[in-house]
């Protein structure tokens, strides 16, 4: 179970200013810092199929404070976990639906595009998403929302990503009304259960982080970006006003480290995506790395396809 919410950091910006202090080093001690939180991105992504069963259970055996679905919605408006817009980097959906393509950008000969909306969530279930990692994961198959919760309910946390909504907007569906009314169903936004199982909701879409703020108000929720622009001072102070947080693509906080100090101040927290073993990023290894940004960098959180390699749970 997580130790200590996400969202606690948002309260806790005055202190923490006072207990970083102007140097961290990356061997700065468990009680000189709040306690850092683990994200296993798409589950342990890094070991196992991206957003299936088997990635998320092992994602809790290794630990995670949270676990991280993406969301997609099928035709028939089921959320379901997937990262992709499409489905055929992940699943045989070439095989077992050949003549459900979309070309790619409507030409002729162009890219064929298997669409997540475009099928039910009984044909998403037929799919096989698991041995493209491999024979071992064969039959593993695309996670519900609802399925997903109940997998990881009271083993760690969840930080859902609403993925893509202009293209469900394109399409006329309401990706936030099914998430709101779906946790609004569960009673997921109450005190009892946020404490059972913290949720940070997080979007690269600032309407939908709006939305949230306004829909689901006791919830936390995080603006994903990739842009330097959104880590000066002047537009930190206005993602507060809408987001408790901020979550930049990892190279643009090392860009501009000073921006974790701004957010801060802003009574944002800051979170990092992503940490991968295969790609430590000039570091000796991915602990390493993870190590330079949650502890001399001063983030608070992110998400890593590897969670057993997060840095010796300094807390
Ligand atoms: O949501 C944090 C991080 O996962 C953003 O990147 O493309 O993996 O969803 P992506
Ligand atoms: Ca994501």
């Amino acid at each position: 179970m997580p130790s200590t919410p996400l969202h606690g950091f948002a309260l806790a910006v005055g202190v923490i200013g006072v207990l970083q202090g102007p140097v961290m080093t990356s061997l700065a001690p468990a009680a000189a810092s709040p306690a850092k939180q683990l994200i296993a991105h798409r589950g342990a992504s890094g070991y196992a199929p991206e957003h299936t069963m088997a990635a998320y259970q092992l994602a809790i055996a290794q630990h995670a404070d949270f676990v991280e679905p993406d969301l997609a919605v099928s035709r028939d408006g089921v959320l379901v976990c997937l990262h992709d817009d499409t489905l055929e980097r992940t699943t045989d959906v070439a095989s077992v639906f050949p003549d459900r393509y979309r070309r790619a950008d409507d030409a002729v000969g162009g890219e064929k595009h298997w669409y997540a909306n475009d099928f039910t969530v009984a044909e998403l279930k037929r799919l096989d998403a698991g041995r493209w990692r491999g024979p071992q994961f064969a039959g593993e198959r695309i996670v519900t929302w609802d399925e997903m919760l109940t997998a990881v309910r009271g083993h760690a946390g969840i930080f859902p990503e609403l993925k893509s909504p202009p293209l469900y907007r394109a399409r006329g569906v309401d990706m936030s009304g099914l998430f709101v009314a779906s946790v609004k169903q569960h009673h997921l936004d109450e005190a009892a259960a946020l404490a059972e199982m913290p949720i940070i909701i997080q979007s690269f879409d600032a309407q939908t982080v709006r939305e949230m703020a306004r829909a689901l108000p006791s919830i936390p929720r995080v603006l994903l970006t990739a842009v330097d622009g959104d880590v000066t001072g002047t537009r930190l102070r206005e993602i507060a006003t809408f987001a408790t947080g901020v979550a930049p693509e990892k190279h643009v906080i090392a860009r501009h480290p000073e921006m974790v100090a701004a957010a801060h101040a802003a009574g944002l927290t800051v979170t990092a995506w992503t940490f991968d073993a295969r790609e430590p990023a000039g570091y000796p290894s991915v602990t390493d790395e993870m190590a330079h940004y949650l502890y001399t960098l001063g983030i608070d959180a992110l998400f890593t396809n590897h969670p057993d390699l997060f840095p010796a749970r300094r807390r």
